[in-house]
């Protein structure tokens, strides 16, 4: 089996590790790296689970080989509470209660901070198209396009403090 060394930059920490080419990058996380936040949901690209950010951009972690993120900056759900204080979208979700078992938060979170990193005062229907990827089998989308809306305000009220 061909092992490859590869270096990248979690959660703002560079990490090395030799894998398999055929590593996921979700395995990566999960198992060279320990942050078992990112979750797998499917392993068929379907469900968002696993979503993370690579280089700013959401990505579902099971579509992505390890290797192809060498040399890139990833950022999973351990990496949003910045000294321990929650992340807005963390708060959001608290607060408009938008989970139930959690399963999906993560992504939904990963997601989330995608749209708004790119589009700060989303409506409700662009925060349900920035969130399609992701799937959620109990909360109902109603709570977590709230919570996607909370942060956002709190978002812009800290950019304009
Ligand atoms: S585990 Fe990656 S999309 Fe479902
Ligand atoms: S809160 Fe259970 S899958 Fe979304």
């Amino acid at each position: 089996m061909s092992q490859h060394k590869i270096t990248v930059t979690v959660n703002g920490e560079a990490t090395t590790h030799e894998v398999d080419a055929r590593t996921l990058l979700v395995h990566y996380i999960r198992e060279n790296l320990d942050l078992t936040g990112t979750h797998i949901g499917c392993d068929t690209t379907s469900c968002g689970a696993c979503t993370v950010l690579v280089d700013g951009q959401a990505i579902k972690s099971c579509t992505m080989f390890a290797v192809q993120a060498d040399g890139r900056n990833v950022e999973t759900i351990e990496g949003m509470a910045a000294g321990g204080d929650l992340h807005p979208l963390q708060e959001g979700f608290w607060e408009k209660h938008g989970l139930q078992c959690g399963y999906c938060t993560p992504g939904m979170i990963l997601s989330a901070k995608h749209l708004l990193d790119k589009n700060p005062n989303p409506t409700e229907d662009e925060i349900r198209a920035g969130i399609s990827g992701n799937l959620c089998r109990c909360t109902g989308y109603n709570k977590i396009v709230e919570a996607v809306l909370y942060a956002a305000e709190k978002l812009r009220e800290e950019a304009t403090a």
